[in-house]
């Protein structure tokens, strides 16, 4: 009996011990703040400089909902735990944040906690914004206070057990977030600096283009490494294969952030919503500079090697694809898939039809894409779905047959690979 007591008291005091340590571990790095704003009186250049730097981290992107008032939230972000609601970011006294000081502010950024003290999901990218230096939180922070206040009051997430616990959240950020603050590395010139600051920091590339873990977390380790994102797959950064750079022109990387399109490559689904919302607005001495540290990012292959898999076409699937593509596909892309200068991108030697991943492929078949209307681009072309018209096995067999043709050596796509999900 003694002996049930004592292994219960002992596991009780562990229990506890591992309680107080994963509330250290969350409240890592932070100071202790007053209930009511200090007064903060921002310049009209502050509200400026902020204005941008919310533009940089694309946050009326989450926070803005489809023909909903500017930043007062309610966009769902979805996970595999369930979906995220952004929040009210309006000086709205209620519903925004109209009584959260600079400090409260700088805590969500920098710590990833909200006013009252509620942990807040990682859907939030501040694992990446938590490198934001203080001065441009504050910028940030003085913008927002100047949008006009919208009652919206905040949508309740929709999250399944145990992942609408903050104790669930505790653990997955003791294990997988700290703090942290962009250090400049004195060895590579203020440029590649400014790039690493606004491509790891504000722009949170690698909340897509990062691979997860089972419990949704990026690998740091692989860095910016490619992943999926919604039903798209955003390609690694780091591999020439992919979306890798490195043996790009630096004013074709820019181009491509400015305008959504470049002679080595133009940009689709969630990445035509980065540019138009986000890149395209920013100056052309920051777009230099992100595709100076873009550029020179260490390659790494993706593992999965393209040789290990069959290529053997089949001569019917050829055929009907040869059928659908001359039918379909030809207008636009040229009998040989060259393109058009200016308006269709080519599929001949595309590195986009030639990846590992299908899924994109998959996507732009069956819902079209349009790239982003930009200052520099202002009227785009357009590629129209086929969803309606191609069942699994056409968009099968089209795909198969682009990759496969031209100079193109790239694996077969299958029914599996083309069934909806
Ligand atoms: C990828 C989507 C996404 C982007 C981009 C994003 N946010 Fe959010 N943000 C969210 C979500 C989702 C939440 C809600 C998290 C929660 O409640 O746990 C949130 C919460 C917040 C909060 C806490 C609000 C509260 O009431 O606790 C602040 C502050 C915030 N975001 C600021 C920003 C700023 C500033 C930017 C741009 C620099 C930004 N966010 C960009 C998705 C995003
Ligand atoms: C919301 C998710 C998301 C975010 C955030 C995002 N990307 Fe992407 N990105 C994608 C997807 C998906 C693709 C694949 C489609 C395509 O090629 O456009 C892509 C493609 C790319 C490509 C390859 C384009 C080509 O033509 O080969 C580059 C380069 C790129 N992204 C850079 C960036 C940079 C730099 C950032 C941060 C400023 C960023 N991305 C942020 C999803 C994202
Ligand atoms: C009306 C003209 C038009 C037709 C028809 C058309 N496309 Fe496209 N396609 C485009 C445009 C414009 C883009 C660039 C859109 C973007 O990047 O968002 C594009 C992009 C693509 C891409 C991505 C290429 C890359 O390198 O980024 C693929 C793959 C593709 N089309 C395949 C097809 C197939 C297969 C068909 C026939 C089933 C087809 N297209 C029919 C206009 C067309």
């Amino acid at each position: 009996m003694r002996r049930v007591l004592y292994a219960l008291l002992l596991l009780l005091l562990l229990l506890a011990l591992a309680a107080l340590a994963l509330a250290a571990l969350n409240l890592r790095g932070e100071d202790k703040l007053p209930d009511a704003p200090a007064v903060f009186s921002a310049t009209p250049a502050q509200v400026e400089r902020g204005r941008y730097l919310a533009l940089a981290g694309n946050c009326a992107g989450c926070h803005t909902a489809r023909g909903g008032a500017p930043y007062a939230g309610g966009v769902g972000i979805d996970t595999p735990f369930g979906t995220v609601y952004a929040s009210n970011l309006t000086p709205d006294q209620g519903a925004g944040i109209g009584r959260w000081s600079a400090a409260h502010f700088w805590r969500a950024m920098h710590n990833g906690r909200s006013k009252d003290g509620r942990l807040l999901y990682p859907a939030f990218p501040y694992p990446s914004f938590t490198r934001v230096t203080r001065e441009d939180s504050d910028a940030i922070y003085a913008y927002l206070q100047t949008v006009p206040p919208a009652p919206a009051p905040n949508t309740p997430h929709k999250l399944r057990f145990p992942y609408d616990t903050q104790a669930a959240l505790a653990v997955w950020r003791a294990l997988f977030f700290s703090p942290g603050s962009f250090v400049p590395d004195p060895a590579k010139p203020a440029e590649w600096n400014r790039g690493a600051y606004l491509v790891d920091g504000l722009g949170h590339c690698i909340a897509c283009h990062g691979t997860r873990n089972v419990l949704g977390a990026t690998e740091e380790k692989l860095g910016l490494s490619g992943g999926p994102v919604e039903n798209w797959y955003a390609p690694s950064l780091t591999s020439r294969r992919e979306a890798g750079v490195a043996d790009w022109d630096t004013r074709h990387v820019a181009g491509l952030l400015k305008n959504g399109t470049s002679p080595r490559g133009s940009v689709m689904g969630p990445m035509a919503d980065v540019v138009y919302r986000s890149t395209q607005h920013l100056s052309d001495a920051d777009l230099h500079a992100m595709a100076v540290f873009l550029k020179q990012l260490p390659e790494r292959e993706p593992a999965a090697a393209a040789t290990a898999v069959p290529t053997h076409r089949d001569d019917r699937v050829m055929a009907r694809g040869a059928q659908i593509y001359d039918q379909r596909c030809a207008y636009c892309h040229g009998d040989a898939g060259q393109g058009a200068e200016g308006a269709y991108p080519p599929l001949a030697g595309s590195r986009a039809v030639r990846m590992d991943s299908t899924t994109n492929l998959v996507q732009m078949v069956r819902h079209g894409g349009f790239l982003p209307s930009t200052a520099g681009n202002p009227r785009p072309y357009g590629m129209p779905p086929f969803g309606h018209v191609l069942d699994d096995d056409g968009i099968a067999a089209v795909l198969t047959y682009i990759r496969g043709s031209w100079g193109n050596h790239a694996p077969p796509v299958t029914r599996r690979e083309t069934a909806r999900r």
